[in-house]
């Protein structure tokens, strides 16, 4: 996948190309009736032991000197540590609750080369992580899960925004709203990540999308879009994916405006219509955009840009 995160401007004003509809997206969609409560906390376990292994992995690699001769605080590597043992206290709640349906561990390469490139992917997949839940609440049926989904997902909400904000020096939340995604959006995010799985697992109802490029997420300006599998992108649309708007900009010439109403992470996918943006119409995703801002809602000048090179 190929992210790139740019920020020129924070205005407000619409691409005149784009509209917004302001409200919860759904998430599934036509698969919605193949998912079951098993299904989704597997979705979160299988998420859940990509995380686990991300952070026990990045620790396992670098020292505390390697931390701080790479310019991260002092006190980082202790609180990553703490981190990777919340994950792996998630993967054992939610092992504990599937029982023998319980997916399980999967070999990962995560393309991260020095503690800050770990770093910035952490704010990547943390990011990710909260989405999943939020887009995967609306689909739960057992009240005792959705508190625990809850409870998960705020505490996923702490270590990213604490990952944002004083590790990488960036905006430590998006908006009023986190950002929900689709199932196959979040697995699609995660499954590029996984190498090879226990042939035992429960296979689930998810897919990944064939993967989507944008030259270019300058807000305001024009990106060449491109997506694998011989995916024809010419009329089809960009769906912005920010907070609980979702803003589309059809192709066209196999461009599109970048809409210059970006700010802290957003999602994008390519989708066969404008009306709805599920994982019936998505086609080719995702790509990451961050558009850092500072307490002024402005460019912060030492923002550290992310994951173009950290996440390919
Ligand atoms: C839902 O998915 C099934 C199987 O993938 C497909 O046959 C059906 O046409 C889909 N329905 C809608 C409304 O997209
Ligand atoms: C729930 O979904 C999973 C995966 O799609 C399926 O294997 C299982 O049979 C379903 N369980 C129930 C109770 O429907
Ligand atoms: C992980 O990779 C190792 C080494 O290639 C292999 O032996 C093992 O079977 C793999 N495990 C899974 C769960 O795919
Ligand atoms: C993206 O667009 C901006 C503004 O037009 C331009 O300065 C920059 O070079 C472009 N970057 C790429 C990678 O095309
Ligand atoms: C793309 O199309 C070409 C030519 O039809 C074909 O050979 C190739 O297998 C296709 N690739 C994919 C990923 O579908
Ligand atoms: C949305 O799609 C309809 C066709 O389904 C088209 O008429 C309309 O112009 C599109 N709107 C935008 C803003 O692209």
């Amino acid at each position: 996948m190929k992210t790139t995160s740019i920020l020129t401007c924070a205005s407000l004003a619409a691409a005149a190309s784009a509209f917004v509809i302001p409200q919860a997206r759904d998430t599934a969609s036509n698969s919605s009736s193949t998912i079951n409560d098993t299904a989704i906390l597997n979705l979160a376990l299988t998420l859940e032991h990509l995380e686990s292994a991300f952070y026990s992995g990045a620790l396992s690699s670098f020292t505390a000197d390697d931390f701080t001769n790479d310019g991260l605080p002092v006190w980082a590597r202790g609180r990553f540590e703490q981190i990777a043992a919340h994950e792996q206290a998630h993967v054992q709640l939610l092992s504990n609750t599937l029982g023998a349906s319980a997916t399980q561990a999967c070999n990962y390469s995560f393309p991260y080369t020095s503690p800050s490139s770990f770093a910035a992917l952490a704010q990547v997949l943390s990011g990710v992580g909260v989405a999943a839940y939020a887009g995967a609440a609306q689909y739960l049926t057992n009240k005792d899960y959705i508190s625990t989904a809850a409870a998960i997902l705020a505490t996923e909400a702490r270590h990213a925004s604490w990952i944002a904000g004083p590790v990488n020096k960036a905006n430590p939340w998006s908006g009023p709203y986190e950002t929900p995604l689709t199932f196959d959006s979040a697995y699609t995010l995660g499954a590029q990540f996984i190498t090879s799985c226990p042939s035992s697992n429960p296979s689930l109802p998810v897919k990944s999308f064939p993967s989507l490029t944008l030259s270019n997420t300058t807000l305001g300006q024009v990106s060449e879009v491109t997506a694998g599998n011989n995916v024809t992108v010419e009329g089809q649309y960009v769906a912005f994916f920010s907070g609980l708007s979702t803003t589309f900009v059809q192709v066209q010439n196999g461009q599109i405006t970048i809409p210059s109403n970006g700010m802290g992470t957003a999602y994008a996918v390519l989708t066969s219509g404008n009306s709805s943006a599920d994982d019936s119409t998505i086609t080719a995703g995702v790509v990451v955009m961050q558009f850092p801002y500072d307490s002024t809602g402005g460019i912060e000048s030492n923002a550290r840009m992310l994951m173009a090179e950290d996440m390919m």
